[in-house]
């Protein structure tokens, strides 16, 4: 390969290291918004930071009026459940959004499992 074909190449592809988890946000199959992911912000932080609203009360866990629902990635759960969540709408996948702390990419539904 030429030099020439090098440069041409890279004139196509250029470096980007910057590639950063994104948390996104969904209703059903439509994109709302995405932002790239930033290590202790909730998903509330993140969804202001993407231009969607997570409708919240108490913002303390208490209340869920902030719950979403999880589609991809993680979101870990404090131990023991905050009030606004209990074990089955965890299986059905609920995350608060006021305290949920994503951890790299992830998916959420605005909709809440139930
Ligand atoms: S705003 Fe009440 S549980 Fe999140």
């Amino acid at each position: 390969m030429s030099a020439h074909a090098v440069e041409a190449t890279l004139d196509l592809e250029p470096f980007n290291d910057e590639v950063r988890p994104v948390v996104r946000f969904l209703r059903g199959p439509h994109l709302l918004g995405q932002t790239p992911f930033v290590s202790g912000r909730t998903l509330v932080e993140h969804a202001i930071e993407a231009g969607v609203e997570i409708p919240t009360n108490c913002t303390s866990g208490t209340c869920g009026a902030c719950m979403v629902t999880l589609m991809l990635g993680e979101v870990p759960l404090p131990d023991p459940l905050p009030p606004g969540l209990d074990d089955f709408l965890v299986d059905e996948g609920a995350r608060l959004g006021c305290i949920g702390l994503p951890d790299g990419d992830v998916d959420i539904d605005l909709r809440p499992p139930i």
